[in-house]
């Protein structure tokens, strides 16, 4: 039997929401451990299912790591990846989480070879690394593909190139960042992932000894070094937790305070739209506070790579756009298949026309509860939305897709006068 969760409709959000480490900051953070031999203690690390899954793939690989809990939404690890013996990244640990792909950069460029399981794909699409193989083959490294695993191998070495990444990939860039760090000579990344993750990545590389620049540009310049040592890093905030509960202000009428970043700058994008659709945010000491206008006006969204609209706040803006007064449409640029939600949502009276990659949002009065159930990790949040806006209760089966993403949703909506009831 798979959790659930009850949630009656109706509530309004009001309170402070401790944002936590980013999930997809700290995923990357955890692989570039292996390209040290020294000890490393990563703070404001999240306490979730993927990142169980990272330290479980490098556990595999002999990473000696200890984990403390510093609060319900925080921890410090301590690990060391100073006696790893094994470089492969077993496929019932890739089929779980795709971001394991990460650990193909520091390998090859620590220990010159891997063996990775090709990610598969998700619900969202296909998720090729095509770009990744070709990113560490102009490093030097010989790739070949058999039984469903990515063997890797550069025995003499990586060493600096110039490459310039087709599309805008953001683990494609992690890991070509990670594999440059130790490589012989100049690397130059171009049309490189700008995201505020990739630039914590290089900022702690850099705290490691490496030497990165441009980072946060789509000109990212890596001169390899000999080796890295060890750091103390804090993992930055996580914009897309922010962004979401930013969305259960707007949704509920009602108001957060988002601690623990510069929301503002992390989500320049998000709040503009989000501006236009009638959400009124204020800059407060530490944080962002968000509170609806009181009425919610239909907008246009195209995602795209950073600084545009996150992807990965697609599906909660438009559990938002379906109580807009009018007709809002999205664009999803960046994944083929990322409309799961809109069967559940339209289950709940949403009015949404899907035509590919684009949908068109039908505003109605009132959402009602019904029972629904998570597809992926942020459609799964695009359905709590609804059903704190909805009439009636809603209960939302296969929760483990939230708790991937989401460290203590019922706590942190506790603090915010909001109950949300977990059971099997
Ligand atoms: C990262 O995934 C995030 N995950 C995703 O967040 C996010 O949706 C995505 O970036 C886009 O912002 C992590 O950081 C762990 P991409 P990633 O490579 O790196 C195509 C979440 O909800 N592509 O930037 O896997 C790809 O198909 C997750 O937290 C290739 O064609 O995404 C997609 O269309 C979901 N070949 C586009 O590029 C490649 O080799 C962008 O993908 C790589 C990517």
């Amino acid at each position: 039997m798979t959790e659930k969760i009850r949630i009656r409709g109706k509530q309004i959000v009001n309170g402070v929401v401790p944002i936590s480490g980013a999930k997809n900051a700290a995923l990357p953070l955890l692989a570039a451990v292996l390209l040290s031999s020294e000890k490393i203690l990563l703070r404001n690390v999240p306490p979730l299912e993927d990142v169980r899954t990272m330290l479980s793939l490098l556990d595999d690989m002999g990473v000696r790591f200890h984990i403390r809990a510093d609060s319900s939404y925080a921890s410090t690890i301590e690990l060391q990846a100073d006696a790893v013996n094994d470089f492969r990244a077993s496929y019932d640990i890739v089929k779980r989480m795709r971001a394991s792909i990460l650990v193909l950069g520091p390998l090859l460029a620590r220990f010159g070879e891997c063996s990775v399981s090709l990610p598969g794909g998700c619900a969202i699409g296909v998720r090729p690394v095509d770009l990744h193989l070709k990113g560490v083959e102009a490093l030097g490294a010989t790739v070949s593909l058999k039984d469903g695993y990515i063997h890797a191998r550069s025995p003499r070495g990586l060493r600096g190139t110039e490459y310039r990444f087709p599309i805008s990939t953001v683990t494609g860039t992690e890991n070509m960042i990670m594999a440059a760090a130790l490589a012989d000579g100049k690397t130059i990344l171009e049309n490189a992932a700008q995201e505020p993750e990739v630039v914590d990545l290089a900022n702690c590389l850099n705290k490691m000894g490496a030497c990165i620049s441009g980072h946060g540009s789509g000109t990212i310049e890596i001169d390899g070094v000999a080796n890295l040592h060890g750091v103390d890093y804090a993992v930055g905030p996580d914009r897309i937790e922010a962004g979401t509960y930013a969305i259960a202000a707007g949704i509920t009428n009602g108001c957060v305070d988002l601690m623990g970043g510069n929301f503002r700058e992390l989500l320049p994008c998000f709040v503009e739209k989000m501006t236009e659709a009638g959400l009124v945010f204020t800059d407060i000491g530490g944080g962002l506070r968000v509170e609806s206008s009181g009425k919610i006006s239909p907008i246009d969204i195209e995602t795209a790579p950073y600084p545009g609209y996150p992807t990965d706040l697609q599906a909660q803006s438009m559990a938002l756009l379906c109580i807009a007064a009018g007709i809002s449409n999205i664009h999803e640029n960046i994944w083929e298949n990322r409309f799961m939600h809109v069967a559940e949502l339209a289950r709940m009276g949403a009015n949404i026309k899907v035509a590919s990659t684009h949908a068109r949002i039908y505003g109605v009065e009132q959402l009602q509860g019904a029972p629904v159930y998570a597809t992926d990790l942020r459609a799964s949040f695009s359905l709590v939305l609804a059903a704190l806006a909805a009439e009636g209760v809603t209960v939302l089966d296969r929760v483990y897709h939230l708790d991937r993403g989401y460290c203590k949703i019922e706590k942190k909506f506790a603090g915010c006068g909001v109950k949300i009831e977990r059971f099997r």
